[in-house]
């Protein structure tokens, strides 16, 4: 499946819930507020969508919230998308509130690799940026992944000015004896943090700097890869990956598609909002239909998100639509 520009897709990103348990400063500060609106994607409907993503090609599925895990069915969840043909990497992204306990069974359900989101080693700062002072239960959880034997594992920091811009070291140690990548994440506007962006937002260049300087090199880039630029050190077991979503070229790697919770989907992070497949979505013999409305809108993605003109596009905050 190819787009006008010849961008090829490989990727969904799946969300499953709005909902979220955590109070993440730059996207729910004041905590998950319930909104109107159809209900969150059934399991048949998620079998029947990743059933027709997969016929088109993709083969990498994430599955993200809000909080995914919250949903009590979500280790059905991750054993239907397991059991589609074609569905080759079956991946989550978490804030880890839940991964002590149940990582093995997640494991053995079928997930693959694990996103957990660490915005800083220091429990103050943690409780501070997220609400909730719940950091040794995250790292135990983590712990529990590379016991579990995930293909990766992996953490993502959003880069914020003050918080964690200078607090690489602490990255650094932890993964100097562990295989997990670190991911640190470029702070994105969005229509809710505008004034957060202002004052916490930092290029991600600055992380690449003090890596250079610390003997860290930058890994050529793999045909299929993802946005993150990688980084790797001889000492170091871990790696570390930079997300820029504003530098110039970020929108030419792009190889994804995310749907939202309540079944639309969405072209791109930024795109001004979705289609919804649900009507697509309500029996088995639906197949085709939807397959060609999905190709078909995909001819409509755009070249770029066009962030660059101050534009936040139309996503509130990434807990709608899964980061
Ligand atoms: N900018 C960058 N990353 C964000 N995330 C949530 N909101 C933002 C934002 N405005 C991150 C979360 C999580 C991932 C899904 O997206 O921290 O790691
Ligand atoms: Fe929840 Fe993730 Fe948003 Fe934090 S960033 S509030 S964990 S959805």
């Amino acid at each position: 499946m190819q787009d006008a520009f010849g961008r090829s897709f490989a990727y969904l990103r799946l969300s499953v819930t709005d909902v979220c348990n955590f109070s993440c400063q730059y996207c729910l500060p004041d905590g998950f507020q319930k909104k109107p609106g159809p209900k969150f994607l059934s399991l048949d409907e998620i079998r029947r969508l990743a059933t027709a993503f997969a016929a088109l090609g993709l083969w990498k599925i994430r599955i993200t919230g809000g909080e995914p895990t919250l949903r009590r069915d979500f280790t059905d969840i991750v054993r239907t998308l397991r059991a589609v043909k074609g569905v080759k990497t079956l991946a989550t992204t978490t804030n880890g509130y839940k991964l002590r306990d149940n990582a093995q069974k997640w494991r053995a359900a079928g997930l693959d690799a694990i996103n957990v989101s660490v915005d800083s080693f220091d429990p103050q700062v943690f409780h501070r940026v997220t609400g909730h002072d719940r950091l040794i239960e995250v790292l135990e959880g983590i712990e529990a992944c590379l016991d579990a034997g995930y293909e990766a594992v992996k953490i993502n920091a959003v880069l914020l000015k003050g918080i964690n811009d200078q607090a690489l070291d602490s990255y650094l140690e932890f993964v100097s004896n562990r295989a997990v990548s670190i991911r640190f994440i470029e702070l994105m506007r969005t229509g809710d943090n505008e004034a957060y962006f202002n004052k916490y937002h930092v290029p991600a260049a600055t992380i690449a700097e003090q890596l250079q300087q610390k003997g860290w090199v930058r890994k050529t880039r793999e045909p299929g890869a993802g946005p993150a630029l990688e980084y790797v050190h001889p000492d170091h077991l871990g790696r570390i990956g930079l997300i820029a979503p504003y530098s110039k070229d970020f929108c030419a790697s792009c190889n994804r598609l995310r749907m939202s919770a309540r079944g639309d989907l969405h072209l791109c992070l930024f795109s001004e909002k979705g289609v919804s497949l649900r009507h697509l979505l309500q029996s088995d013999d639906q197949q085709h239909q939807l397959q060609e409305f999905i190709q078909g809108s995909l001819t409509t993605k755009r070249v770029s998100h066009f962030l660059h003109d101050g534009h936040s596009g139309g996503t509130a905050k990434l807990a709608d639509i899964g980061g």
